[in-house]
């Protein structure tokens, strides 16, 4: 079992990661930090703790982390998740945040107390950067980052080129990148794009019919809507989840070792700059994804949230029975 941390900024594909992490007996979490991207640190906060209370799982703990980028100010994508960060669905607020320790302070704790722990990140690479900062040795302990962010040769989401974690903080995925000296596991565009919940599987998940699927169809149902929009998407991609079953099943992404380092200016702010070529001959820190067996994915990630509907599930999914 892995000792895991999540960093997120739920963000309605934040949310199904979550879902997933927490039907995962695979990984233990050991807390969830929240950082500001999709939507602002507080209400990310809140909304994490909406999903640990549909899951049960409220004795989780919840650090709240930066409230804004390392320079740049904070840009929200609350016009792709919603004012509320869960497709506006409208589900009450649970409790009233307790700060009592900074997500980067927690993270640097935990990495000092167990052996081997795993850092999966779902937003900007904020609070990595600050705890990397604050005590760069506590690192020696960490067993893997894998951040879902960037992409290699993927059009961007936030501009052309750039992919919003990186975009929203590109000084702290550098930063990040340039001084972990420890391998980052780049789950970017190139895979997640392939990860789509099209409108047949929404259908699907809304006949099962339970507590679980009605909170995926009501956070979604403005997502969808933004990809219709925004690029003519049937459905919505789900980034986020990928990059907590690549922590589950490595072999459901293939890729290669690469530098890579991120540009911080300019017209492509945010843009990872994948050196597959080796120009540079600077030492690889990073394994970039650019292979996913999308439909072993959508049956793992379906069969885990819905677990009496295996049978249905495998029924509808093409190529995903894993092997
Ligand atoms: O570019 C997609 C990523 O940015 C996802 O993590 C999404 O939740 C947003 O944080
Ligand atoms: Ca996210």
């Amino acid at each position: 079992m892995k000792n895991i941390i999540i960093d997120c900024d739920p963000g309605i594909d934040d949310a199904l990661a979550l879902m997933l992490a927490l039907r995962s007996p695979e990984i233990n979490i050991i807390g969830i930090t929240v950082v500001c991207g999709n939507v602002p640190a507080l209400l990310g906060a809140q909304n994490t703790l909406k999903i640990l209370q549909l899951m049960k799982r409220t004795d989780i703990p919840v650090y709240i982390g930066a409230e804004r980028p390392l320079i740049r100010p904070l840009v929200t994508a609350q016009d792709t998740h919603g004012a509320d960060g869960l497709g506006e669905s409208g589900y009450p607020d649970v409790a009233d945040i307790k700060i009592h320790e900074h997500a980067s302070d927690f993270i640097i704790r935990c990495l000092r107390h167990y052996r081997q722990l795993s850092i999966i990140a779902l937003g900007p690479l904020t609070n990595l950067a600050l705890a990397l900062k604050k005590e760069p040795e506590a690192f020696g302990n960490l067993h893997q980052l894998i951040t879902m962010g960037g992409s290699f040769r993927s059009h961007g989401n936030s501009s052309p080129v750039a992919e919003f974690n990186y975009w929203v903080d590109p000084h702290s995925a550098k930063y990040v990148y340039e001084q972990l000296h420890r391998p980052v596991i780049m789950v970017g565009l190139d895979v997640t794009r392939k990860i789509v919940l099209t409108p047949d599987l929404l259908e699907l998940i809304r006949h099962f019919d339970n507590d679980l699927s009605r909170f995926i169809i009501s956070i979604t149902k403005f997502y969808v809507n933004f990809h219709w929009k925004q690029e003519r998407i049937l459905g919505c991609v789900i980034n986020d989840p990928l990059a907590v079953a690549v922590c589950i099943a490595p072999d459901l992404c293939s890729g290669f070792d690469s530098y890579v380092t991120v540009e911080t200016e300019g017209l492509c702010m945010g843009q990872t700059i994948v050196d597959s070529g080796g120009f540079w001959k600077y030492p690889s820190n990073a394994h970039v994804l650019t292979q996913t067996k999308a439909g072993v994915f959508m049956s793992m990630f379906l069969e885990r949230l819905f677990p009496k509907e295996t049978e249905l599930i495998r029924k509808f999914i093409k190529g995903g029975t894993p092997t």
